[in-house]
């Protein structure tokens, strides 16, 4: 009986002891793949989505008063003095300059909050309201023409905003294929939900330059990527989406999962940018449906863009290694082959600016699926998926009604068809066909020169480009870089709200255009620095001046 027993409590306590075993392996095997996912995280709090949420949220307000302002690093009484001058004379320049453009602003201001938010974070914000008070220099224009921008004023600047990257070919190019596009489509005018045939040949004209099969046609670059990603999770099966650390891709919450969106994406993960370990986390997880490169992190891999108002010190780094990104693109895609998840080239900026081809030509790696918007539109509105047939397939013939929906007013209007037809077009006539041609070794050269020039002129800072796409860099430490933006628009150079960190040159600047642009530029530098701002103590680092903000935080924070 008691053997009985024994050999009857013996079955369950071996399942028992298999199935304890089988947890406590599972809980290993969880452990460390959750391990793995916490390596493949980038050391900066950018690469911590969650956390930099928080942080944010601890980070109290503080603002420097006129003392402060100036001797935020403890320079000297006569360096203090030099500043405020500098500032004094910047100032009145504003004011009489630009008078009619910042009273606009202001006006409008009261009721656009995008003006509002764009006029808060153009310098650090302990900095931010004397500067708002006294460097107004206004978000309106009056027109554009060549190279250059005219504000109400009537102050011609060189524009070096690029409108986000819209600004390929030049503005004039844009205007006319605005007006040939519209003319193309008048007839049919704003008819919606029926497609004008135009739209039938931006398909074939993208099909032969994505080398895709099927495309979808969005209002804006982040829906294009809201419909990629979804089609990926729809085909995979899997919840997923993996971004690089500091890549952007829209505003949409599950590509945005840090600082600015209120919610945690609890379905994204955000991975080391060129990073070996990210790749192992690719190979193990069965959950990643798709992932997201932005092309433009090559040149500056796992930091997010280049904004003004994060230029508390000189430690921005940037720099355009091309050889190494492409070898890293190609272990990337054939991870993702390897492992049944959707490769995403989220070519919203770079494509059709670094070639026709968009990266997968430049760089030589064929993703799944590629995004573009921006520039493709003509100048108007635009966002494109563009994918293999699989892919891109929104229903199931074995499940009809398990479908995958997208929509969107909007999509196909006969006037943004029309302009990127007119676009499209352009890009195969003569002018069009060289408009890439020793494109990389131009910039290269131009960014070049400019940084002999201001090596030359002995002022610390230098530029890095991924082709004409720039940023801009500081060669000693300091708090005061992002004044240069001001120094910069008196000179005549127009920047976009994110400042020095993004400079995005059309590709019909000529020699003489940049080379009166590079003469603004170093005389801009030169007058800061002449005024004190780069005054600096040698023995000061970077790491210093950020600790030293981190003890005003502090103070702020017991202070309130
Ligand atoms: C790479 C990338 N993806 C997506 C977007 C979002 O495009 P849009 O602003 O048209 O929504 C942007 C915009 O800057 C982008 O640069």
């Amino acid at each position: 009986m008691e053997a009985n027993l024994t050999a009857v409590a013996a079955q369950p306590l071996a399942l028992w002891g298999a199935g304890a075993l089988a947890v406590v392996a599972a809980a290993a095997t969880k452990g460390r793949a959750r391990l793995m996912l916490s390596r493949a995280k980038h050391r900066s709090l950018a690469g911590h989505a969650r956390m930099s949420r928080r942080v944010a949220g601890l980070i109290p307000a503080w603002s420097y008063d006129e003392q402060r302002f100036f001797r935020a690093d403890a320079a000297p009484d006569e360096v203090v003095r030099l500043r405020q001058a500098g500032f004094q004379r910047l100032s009145a320049l504003y004011r009489e300059r630009f008078a009619r453009t910042a009273a606009l602003t202001k006006e409008a201001a009261t009721g656009l909050s995008d003006l509002q938010f764009t006029g808060s974070y153009r310098v650090p914000f302990q900095f931010s309201r004397l500067v708002r008070e006294n460097l107004s220099a206004g978000s309106f224009l009056a027109a554009s023409d060549g190279v250059t921008v005219t504000d109400l004023d009537g102050n011609r600047f060189y524009d070096l905003a690029g409108s986000y990257g819209v600004n390929l070919m030049g503005f004039d190019a844009y205007k006319r294929m605005i007006a040939e596009g519209a003319a193309q489509v008048a007839e049919l005018g704003p008819v919606l939900g029926a497609y004008h045939p135009v739209v039938a040949d931006n398909v074939a004209r993208l099909k032969a330059i994505s080398k895709m099969d099927e495309m979808s046609f969005h209002m804006s670059g982040t829906e294009a990527v809201m419909q990629a990603v979804r089609l990926a999770r729809y085909h995979t099966k899997r919840s997923h989406v993996v971004r690089f650390c500091g890549a952007y891709h829209g505003w949409w919450g599950d590509v945005q999962p840090g600082v600015g969106n209120p919610t945690p994406a609890d379905y994204t993960y955000t991975l080391a940018d060129m990073s070996e370990t990210s790749l192992k986390v690719l190979a193990t997880r069965k959950n990643i449906a798709c992932v997201l490169v932005n092309p433009l992190q090559a040149l500056h891999p796992n930091s997010g863009a280049p904004s003004d108002s994060a230029l508390v010190d000189s430690s921005r780094k940037a720099g355009f290694d091309k050889v190494a990104y492409a070898a890293w693109l190609e272990r990337l895609a054939e991870t993702c082959r390897a492992n049944g998840i959707v490769l995403i080239f989220d070519d919203v900026f770079v494509g059709f600016r670094l070639a026709k081809g968009g990266s997968a030509e430049y760089f030589g790696v064929q993703p799944d699926m590629v995004t573009y918007g921006k520039t493709l539109g003509g100048g108007l509105p635009v966002g494109v998926l563009c994918g293999r047939a699989a892919l891109m397939k929104r229903y199931r013939d074995d499940r009809p009604v398990d479908i995958c929906f997208a929509r969107g007013t909007f999509n196909s209007h006969p006037y943004v068809m029309g302009a990127m037809n007119a676009f499209l077009r352009a890009l195969d006539t003569d002018e069009g066909r060289v408009l890439y041609e020793g494109a990389d070794d131009l910039w290269n050269g131009r960014a070049a020169l400019l940084n002999a020039k201001l090596a030359e002129a002995g002022v610390p800072v230098s530029v890095s480009n991924l082709s004409s796409i720039w940023t801009v860099g500081y060669t000693q430490p300091s708090r005061y870089n992002w004044m240069l933006q001001y120094y910069l628009r008196a000179e005549g150079l127009a920047l976009s709200w994110v400042g020095t960190g993004r400079l995005i040159f059309s590709l019909n600047y000529t020699d003489a255009d940049f080379a009166e642009v590079a003469g603004r530029f170093v005389k801009a530098a030169k007058a800061m620095q002449a005024d004190g701002w780069w005054w600096h103590d040698p023995a000061v680092t970077n790491r210093m001046i950020r600790r030293s903000i981190l003890k005003e935080m502090w103070a702020a924070r017991r202070a309130k």
